[in-house]
């Protein structure tokens, strides 16, 4: 491992507080549509206890014109720190979904200022905002007047590599009232190819006053110190490493405050997490949530023998009991193996599996 510097020793060893509400942690596990419902939280907080976690990104125009709460909001009774993610280009409604998220539990609340996908950009929202800083300036000083508990922002570097503008855009946001910005390293344009630019966060963590996270390409502990050291960010951010792999934020969480690796979990760990997984998606969301675990079923079963059998039977299951009987006979097989045999797939290897 690394060698932190003193800088990076001094910063970990302080709370990072947003606004006024402190955070006992500076690994977050990012907002990720379609997979940080309230189940997959439940796991990553079982390993990150005192973590910042997001919602999944709320549509705040489809929140206006609905009474009841989308389950993509819900967040657990006590569950905190946590974050409610909301997406749209019109102040008022993000305003008023604002207020509903508070009221709903949110600690903090975070404008989506970063996604990539046409159907969202194509209506003002996400990253399209890059491009129109006088109305992410408006949704910001909007919310900020509407709640009172922290307004952050999520963004990405720029539009493309000719219109990088994160420097002047994050001032901005700063400016407009946001009490914390995260950069993902890359522009609109590349998606979620090549490498995150974490020298571009550096920049702008060299004229911000509030808090800045990290994000891009943290799949390790290795590469959360050396974008902490490189970027000086205040915190890093977690996203495709813990798909399928909910130990991630908490794996860097306990080295960042102890020094000392957590045991990689084993196949056999993983699998039986999976099973945690797929029962928790059914109790909430019933047949859905089935559909919904097909894909975090096959990202879990990886790096043992067998495992891209399985995979294929996991993303067919059409119900709980045809899930629960593939992932316990993976798992009796796996525990009739000598300990050395099940435990010789590495977290890395299931990284790469994930990335492929
Ligand atoms: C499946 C998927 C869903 C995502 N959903 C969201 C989202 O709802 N809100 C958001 O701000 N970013 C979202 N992102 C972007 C990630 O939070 C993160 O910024 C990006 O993946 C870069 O980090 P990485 O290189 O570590 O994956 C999503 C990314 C993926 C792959």
């Amino acid at each position: 491992m690394p060698v932190l510097s003193p800088d990076l020793q001094k910063k970990l060893a302080e709370p990072l507080i947003v606004g006024g509400f402190v955070i006992n942690s500076r690994v977050l596990q990012s907002p990720l549509s379609g997979v940080t419902d309230l189940v997959f939280r439940r796991l990553v907080r079982r390993y990150a206890p005192d973590s910042m976690l997001y919602t999944e990104m709320v549509n705040a125009t489809g929140l206006h014109y609905i009474k009841e709460l989308p389950k993509i909001m819900e967040v657990d009774r006590a569950e905190t720190p946590i974050s409610i993610q909301l997406f749209d280009c019109r102040p008022d409604f993000l305003a008023e979904a604002a207020q509903r998220a508070v009221a709903e539990g949110a600690d903090t609340i975070d404008i989506n200022m970063g996604c990539p996908v046409n159907k969202i950009t194509k209506n003002g929202g996400g990253s399209s905002l890059l491009r129109d800083p006088e109305t992410a300036e408006s949704i910001v000083r909007a919310v900020v007047n509407a709640v009172n508990v922290p307004v952050t922002v999520k963004t990405r570097i720029g539009w493309s590599e000719t219109e990088i503008n994160i420097l002047e855009f994050a001032r901005r946001m700063e400016a407009a009232g946001a009490q914390m910005i995260t950069v993902h390293g890359r522009t609109r344009a590349q998606g979620y190819n090549g490498a995150a630019k974490w020298e571009w966060i550096r920049r702008v963590k060299e004229v911000m006053t509030i808090p800045v996270i990290a994000n891009g390409d943290i799949f390790s502990i290795e590469a959360a110190i050396a974008c902490l050291e490189q970027a000086g960010a205040d915190g890093v951010m977690c996203s495709r490493g813990t798909l399928g792999y909910p130990f991630l934020v908490g794996e860097i969480d306990h080295y960042l405050k102890t020094g000392i690796l957590r045991p990689k979990p084993t196949p056999l760990e993983r699998l039986q997490v999976a099973r945690d997984h797929l029962i928790g998606l059914h109790e909430y969301k019933g047949d859905r949530g089935i559909r919904q675990a097909r894909k975090h079923m096959t990202w879990y079963a990886k790096g043992f023998a067998g495992a891209a059998t399985l995979r294929g039977q996991l993303c067919l299951v059409e119900n709980l009991q045809q899930g629960l009987d593939l992932i316990d006979g993976a798992i009796d097989r796996l525990s009739e193996l000598q300990d050395g045999q099940a435990e010789t797939a590495t977290a890395d290897d299931l990284m790469n599996l994930v990335m492929q």
